[in-house]
């Protein structure tokens, strides 16, 4: 396939030939779901889990759109270079109606979107990243990977303008997690992250995470945060599937622990790079 070729409704077809109707749901209402998917030089990393996310967030929207998990592979697979590293952008959005009304019309299709572009790799990675806490003042079905992202914009935003990498979101004085990822913290030598609930992104990075953690007997509970047990931990990561783990290493511009990436951060983000490998053989 040619490069920069995106998938929409059925075609393959140039990026700058992709247009949709100003009449589709997912533009006026932010009517939709999406999934953000690594794939390393061709190998789709923890696909299946994606799509199960994917299912999940269609029928928690109420947007019926069966497609096996073999049928998603194929029709994203031919717009990858299997020569790079990148991520596959899937949409999907409830479609596009007669006129604008917030009820769901009848007998509408779909629009189903996807792209594919290069992963980015953090620059000093090893220096760790700045965040801040934000009042999350999300919706609350957190759980869905929708794409009426704007409170997460904004969050996000506020952080970068006060020269901090992400926003580390708090909930009646307990974290939730990060603008665009979830959060592990080493609070008095366990490994901690908050426990799947609907003010969460059941995150596939935070998956393989516990995953990796419990397969090597590093100890790991799924239990909150208080924000007031955040500001003594040893360590803090955001991790997401494009920036994978990110060591926090100051929040509110006070230096978590020495202010350096930790010796877990080091041992997990080792082991996952492993993991990664060792999936795409
Ligand atoms: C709000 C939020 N939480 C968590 C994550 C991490 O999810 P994943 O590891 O599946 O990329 C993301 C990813 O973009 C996100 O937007």
């Amino acid at each position: 396939m040619e490069k920069n070729k995106v998938y929409l409704n059925g075609a393959y077809l140039p990026l700058c030939d992709a247009k949709i109707s100003v009449l589709d749901r997912g533009f006026l209402f932010g009517d939709g779901v999406y999934e953000v998917i690594p794939c390393y030089k061709g190998d789709f990393f923890e696909f299946d889990a994606h799509i199960e996310r994917l299912k999940n967030s269609l029928v928690g929207i109420k947007l019926d759109y069966a497609r096996t998990t073999e049928q998603w592979r194929q029709l994203l697979e031919p717009l990858i270079d299997n020569t790079r590293n990148q991520y596959i952008y899937l949409h999907i959005t409830r479609g596009v109606a007669a006129k604008r009304d917030h009820a769901f019309p009848k007998g509408i299709t779909p629009t189903v979107f996807a792209m594919c572009n290069d992963i980015v790799t953090v620059k000093n990675r090893e220096l760790g990243i700045k965040g801040v806490s934000l009042d999350d003042n999300r919706w609350h079905l957190c759980n869905l990977k929708s794409t009426a992202l704007l409170a997460n914009v904004l969050l996000k935003q506020q952080a970068m303008e006060n020269n901090n990498s992400e926003a580390i979101l708090i909930k009646d004085g307990y974290v939730t997690e990060g603008a665009a990822s979830n959060l592990f913290a080493l609070i008095n030598g366990v490994l901690t992250t908050p426990p799947l609930t609907n003010d969460i992104l059941p995150g596939i990075t935070r998956e393989v995470i516990l995953k990796i953690a419990k397969a090597n007997h590093i100890k790991v509970v799924e239990q909150e945060i208080s924000m007031e047990a955040l500001k003594k931990a040893e360590e803090i990561w955001l991790v997401s599937s494009t920036r994978e783990i990110l060591a926090v290493v100051e929040l509110d511009g006070i230096k978590v622990a020495e202010g350096k990436v930790g010796q877990l951060w080091h041992t997990i983000n080792t082991l996952f790079q492993n993991y990664k490998h060792q999936s795409n053989e």
